[in-house]
């Protein structure tokens, strides 16, 4: 397969601005999940997204170990930077994810998001995303109370809050992860910090206001985005929930 896309390029982006503007129409930030996308087709599908108003590209990166499904690497990473200007938002369900940060900096990640039950050096973990310069994220498995997160939550950009069990797309929406949300959502509102909260797996347009509402920032969605008779429709929809 062929992974060289010819789309326009940017060579920088403002990720910080970007979120800012998201931050102020107080619209949800909606991050299709590439995994759920036709990969025989990707220059098509990465030219839906640039023309949508899907502000991220959600990269789903799973090492057979950590989840017992693999997917890709850094090499396609890269060529989703190249295709696109929006934000590279890289959620690695790997081992040991710290020999890989390097890596995807390089690759083109904006935001790189470590799973908590694989960092028993979290803090460390962090401040080596931040030190190459990416926002930090920690994802949080269905089963992991937000609790987990008090330390931490300080010192990164994003909680990402697993509402199916991760390793496959096309899951249902585990129900108690609003509740989680309410609860991660009061902890970051009580200490002013701001923090995103995403949330990924089973988004679909049925309980996407719930979610919002609940207090999610960003939606995830893969299936509901891709399997879409009207893809760019789909995320319009999701947007302006
Ligand atoms: C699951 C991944 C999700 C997944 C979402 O392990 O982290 O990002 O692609 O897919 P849907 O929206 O189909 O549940
Ligand atoms: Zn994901």
């Amino acid at each position: 397969m062929n992974y060289q896309l010819t789309l326009p390029m940017k060579q920088t982006t403002d990720v910080y601005q970007l979120l800012t503007i998201n931050l102020l129409t107080q619209m949800p930030i909606i991050a299709p999940s590439l995994l759920a996308s036709n990969f025989f087709n990707l220059e098509t599908e990465c030219k839906m997204l640039n023309e949508s108003s899907a502000d991220w590209y959600h990269l789903d990166i799973m090492d057979g170990r950590f989840v017992p499904n693999i997917s890709y690497g850094p090499m396609l990473v890269e060529v989703f930077r190249k295709a696109t200007n929006k934000i590279c938002d890289v959620h690695l369900m790997i081992e040991e994810p710290g020999n890989y940060a390097e890596a995807f900096k390089k690759a083109g990640a904006d935001i790189l998001s470590v799973h908590i039950e694989a960092c028993p050096h979290l803090h460390r973990n962090i401040q080596q995303i931040k030190g190459l310069g990416m926002q930090a994220g920690v994802a949080v498995n269905p089963h992991t109370p937000v609790d987990a997160l008090k330390d931490i939550l300080a010192d990164i950009d994003m909680v990402c809050l697993m509402s199916v069990n991760p390793g496959f797309g096309g899951q249902s929406f585990i129900p108690h992860t609003l509740l989680k949300i309410k609860q991660l959502r009061e902890m970051i509102d009580e200490r002013s910090l701001h923090v995103k909260i995403e949330v990924d797996g089973g988004v679909t347009l049925e309980n996407a206001k719930t979610i919002i509402d609940a207090g999610a920032d960003v939606l995830v969605a893969g299936s509901t985005v891709f399997k879409a008779a009207d893809p760019i429709a789909m995320i319009a929809a999701l947007k302006n929930m």
